[in-house]
């Protein structure tokens, strides 16, 4: 019925995307985006279009992420698929982890990080779970230890990165080790329906897209943040080693040109937000900051193909674009 709907809807050519026993949905997944970036309101959107809306679970106490997860369902009247992006690297990942699979969310997807545990507590439960990977190895990794979809990122996404090399790249590499066994999913600078073509005919079972969603009216960022996105060019993109022990991309503000400067210096740790933090400066602040509308501030996390968005559309518009634009791909 749900598979009927959708084909009807955009008259596609390709195939829905089906993760374990899930519902077959759009083949496209919101990126997971913290802190407060995807939350319930974007996540529950976009599953009410029948594709994924992930909320992005990182920097939210257990409470908050339940509430968010509540309200996502509500939006979404049933459709489309809720899950919940969780970094590997957060102190309480496993807490969070937790609290999914307590609150039945139908999947899991983990970033910033490989945990052998999530696979473990994830098994025999209703709660379907995906690493986002850089490489064939840890592709090849999550396929031994009982991975539902795998979701290959490449250095063109936003926020935490895993790899400096291109999505084209590493997805050939991991859809060979995969072959076929369970859905493997693109991710990095796809924004138009020629690029979700693409990736498709590469042999991916969808796309993961996070950047074009936050300049989305469902996503809570202050205007400040989303007009940030609007009024920097490419020029202005900037990967910096974040206190994550991982490099992060991000649009240059006043905040990361003090951090490289080293204008700013250690700090008093008050949030204890993650396993090991090389202390190189508070980044739940600056997320947090960045959100709440003061950039100069913050760091405001985007994809290496930002500047190429021009509008802030309802999420059931950019959506439809997409499936006009892929459907004779
Ligand atoms: C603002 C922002 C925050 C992000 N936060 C997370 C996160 O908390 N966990 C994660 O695994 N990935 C995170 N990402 C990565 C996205 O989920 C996604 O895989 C990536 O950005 C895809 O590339 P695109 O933004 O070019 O579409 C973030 C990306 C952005 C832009």
């Amino acid at each position: 019925m749900v598979l009927l709907l959708i084909k009807e809807k955009s008259n596609m050519k390709y195939n829905p995307l089906q993760i374990r026993g899930l519902k077959p949905v759009i083949p496209i997944i919101q990126g997971g985006m913290a802190v407060r970036v995807s939350t319930g309101k974007l996540a529950g959107a976009v599953a009410k279009c029948n594709a994924v809306g992930v909320i992005g679970g990182s920097g939210m106490s257990v409470e908050e992420l339940k509430e968010e997860i509540s309200i996502a369902r509500k939006i979404a009247e049933g459709k489309g698929i809720i899950a919940v992006n969780i970094m590997v690297a957060a102190h309480d990942f496993l807490e969070l982890v937790q609290a999914c699979i307590d609150e039945k969310v139908e999947l899991l997807i983990a970033g910033a990080g490989f945990s052998m545990d999530v696979f473990k507590m994830t098994k025999g439960t209703s709660t379907a779970f995906a690493p986002v990977v850089s490489s064939a190895k840890a592709a090849k990794l999550g396929l031994k230890l009982g991975a539902d979809a795998i979701i290959v990122e490449g250095k063109e996404a936003g926020g935490h990165l895993g790899t400096d090399r291109p999505i084209r790249e590493i997805l050939k590499e991991v859809l060979e080790v995969i072959d076929g066994k369970v859905p493997v999913i693109g991710a990095g600078g796809i924004l138009h329906g020629s690029d979700i073509c693409e990736i498709l005919k590469m042999g991916a079972d969808g796309v993961q897209m996070a950047t074009r969603f936050v300049l989305s009216d469902e996503c809570i960022v202050d205007d400040k943040y989303k007009q940030y996105y609007l009024n920097h060019s490419k020029e202005d993109m900037h990967v910096f080693l974040s206190p994550v022990g991982y490099p992060g991309r991000a649009i240059m503000t006043k905040f990361l040109q003090k951090v490289e400067n080293k204008q700013i210096g250690k700090f008093p740790c008050k949030h204890l937000c993650l396993k090991s933090c090389n202390r190189r400066f508070c980044i739940i602040e600056a997320l947090v900051s960045a959100q709440a509308g003061d950039v100069d501030n913050g760091i405001v996390f985007a994809g290496e193909r930002f500047s190429e968005i021009k509008d802030i559309l309802p999420v059931k518009t950019i959506i439809d674009n997409l499936l006009e634009e892929i459907k004779n791909c």
